[in-house]
């Protein structure tokens, strides 16, 4: 992969964007499950740069990871680094993603892993085969508008567009030309890999009197369910079977996505589409008007809430989910957005005139100088981190209805270590009262099983009963509703450094994210291997 500049054109701007390939977005990766991936990563820009591989599990390759100051320094001007890592019992659509500042906002693209040679799809083999990828498009650097949010305190402008394969489709201004177009023929099932790849917002997706089968989320195959509206967070990618109408004369369906976001309101909810047409090999035949498809309100908590619990895994024989059953240590972290002192000369826009930070157990995670991973390798931590991230919220936490009075925040680069297969839960409590959106969590090197979810307190002499421990979906990025809290379990069978964030760029900047540090088992096998030759340096 070269990172380069590459002049685009969108909503009548043209822009020079960081991409790879000269391509937006960027290529696919597609390879098979079992298959050692190596990918050399050339930097010709004047940004560092990473890619993340977001969604695979990287056993005992937590070097290949990529996200900046966590598992390695960035790539430099001029400089290169070699990924290696294998694909081992994953099967489905990721993506990768550059992994530092906001540069996935155009470093981006599909990762496509198919079965092994011998095996099959659980479901119908499709005719076709396309990924769908949500982004959004900024019409100014995207770096300029994150520096806006860390310094002001303030919100971020928003992008300009949301877009489906890099277009934003004909219901912006001047973009009629740039719409992602799916041509079909009738009486064939096509499978869609939706990808969310859009930096800051959860998006509703549908298409116009057609209904989505789901089959598989985040690599991992569910049991099969219809929808008509799909809901997919920052970081979360969906297959979906979608059987066209048997016999359909020439038409045209739109299919559009549009965010899922409450609160403030001063974000964009404009809509970005594109069209579904049937292929019709008669020209005479008179065509319909449009189709166009209903979404859901926005703020449609409660849609969320039942879409997302329709997600369970296949747990069959061939695909079983091994769900820990018993649990070595519990966490509890409220995730949420706080605030910091403003800094003096300044103007702030968070809440009472603070600066807007965000938070897990009331730390916002400061990236530190160089990789954790190198430093936990080498035994290097002081100075670097520490390693008494809090167990429980430094401010105690109760739903109220109303926003709790001490949302300050304390800056900190703390990690909490885990032993070889320490089998984990944890429960994430929101504490962002009135309905701003969900907290799309995602976890580096593991894939977890959600096994409860609520609205309101966290109750652990209640709750804990309902957990399902026989089908939990199993994911690598996952909703903490809005004023909610969720259940998750996985193994700490993966040792290296892994970060834990929320996929919503602006909240990770603020400081929604944490480092896991599990540390190496007692066999030759459970260990992490030391870093490769070409490993950058700070
Ligand atoms: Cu998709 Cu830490 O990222």
């Amino acid at each position: 992969m070269k990172i380069n500049y590459h002049n685009v054109t969108r909503l009548c701007h043209t822009r020079r964007i960081l991409s790879v390939n000269g391509q937006f977005p960027g290529p696919p990766l597609i390879a098979r499950e079992g298959d050692q991936v190596v990918v050399k990563v050339n930097n010709h820009v004047s940004n560092n740069v990473t890619i993340h591989w977001h969604g695979v599990r990287q056993l005992r390759s937590g070097w290949a990871d990529g996200p900046a100051y966590i598992t390695q320094c960035p790539i430099q001007t001029g400089q290169s680094y070699t990924y290696n890592f294998t694909l081992t019992g994953q099967r489905g659509t990721l993506l990768w993603h550059a992994h530092i500042s906001w540069l996935r906002a155009t470093i981006y693209g599909p990762i496509i892993i198919l079965p092994r040679r011998n095996e099959s799809y659980p479901f119908q083999k499709p005719y076709k085969e396309v990924p769908i990828m949500f982004g959004e498009w900024f019409n100014v650097n995207p770096e300029a508008i994150i520096n806006q949010a860390l310094q002001t305190g303030g919100g971020p402008n928003v992008s300009d567009s949301y877009c489906i394969n890099g277009l934003p489709g004909p219901l912006y201004n001047c973009s009629k030309k740039d719409t992602f177009k799916l041509k079909v023929k009738p009486g064939k099932t096509y499978l869609l890999r939706f990808i969310n790849a859009a930096l800051n917002d959860e998006l509703f997706f549908s298409i116009a009197n057609h209904t989505l089968t789901v089959v598989e989320a985040d690599a991992v195959y569910v049991k099969p369910f219809d929808t008509d509206i799909l809901l997919i967070a920052p970081g979360q990618t969906t297959n979906v079977l979608l059987k066209t109408k048997p016999d359909f004369p020439n038409a045209t369906f739109l299919m559009a996505a549009r965010p899922y976001f409450t609160g403030s309101g001063t974000f964009d909810n404009s809509t970005t589409a594109g069209i579904l047409k049937y292929k019709h090999p008669s020209n005479n035949i008179k065509k319909l008007p449009l189709f166009k498809p209903t979404l859901p309100a926005i703020n449609a908590t409660g849609f969320v809430a039942n879409f997302t619990r329709k997600f369970r895994s296949l747990a069959n024989s061939q695909f079983p989910a091994n769900v820990p059953q018993t649990v070595d240590r519990k966490f509890f972290f409220t995730v949420g957005l706080g605030s910091n002192p403003c800094p003096s000369n300044t103007t702030c826009q968070g809440p009472n005139g603070t600066k807007f930070a965000a938070s897990v157990n009331n730390v916002s995670f400061a990236l530190p100088s160089v990789a954790l991973l190198q430093a936990h390798f080498f035994g290097q931590a002081n100075g670097i981190y520490t390693s008494d991230f809090p167990e429980q919220p430094l401010t105690p936490f109760n739903y109220t209805g109303s926003p709790p009075n001490n949302t300050m925040v304390t800056n900190g680069t703390k990690a909490l270590v885990l032993s070889f297969n320490t089998s984990v839960e944890l429960v994430l409590q929101d504490t962002s009262i009135n309905g701003a959106e969900s907290h799309p969590l995602h976890l580096h090197g593991f894939n977890f099983f959600v096994v409860g979810q609520g609205f309101g307190n966290y109750d652990p002499t209640k709750d804990p009963a309902n957990f399902n421990l026989k089908d939990p979906v199993e994911r690598n990025t996952a909703g903490v509703p809005a004023g909610g809290w969720l259940a998750i379990r996985f193994l700490a069978d993966n040792p290296g450094v892994w970060f834990m964030h929320c996929h919503l760029d602006v909240h990770t900047s603020w400081g929604l994210r944490m480092p896991w540090i599990v540390l190496d088992g007692p066999q030759p096998n459970q260990k992490l291997p030391p870093p490769p030759s070409d490993l950058p340096k700070c």
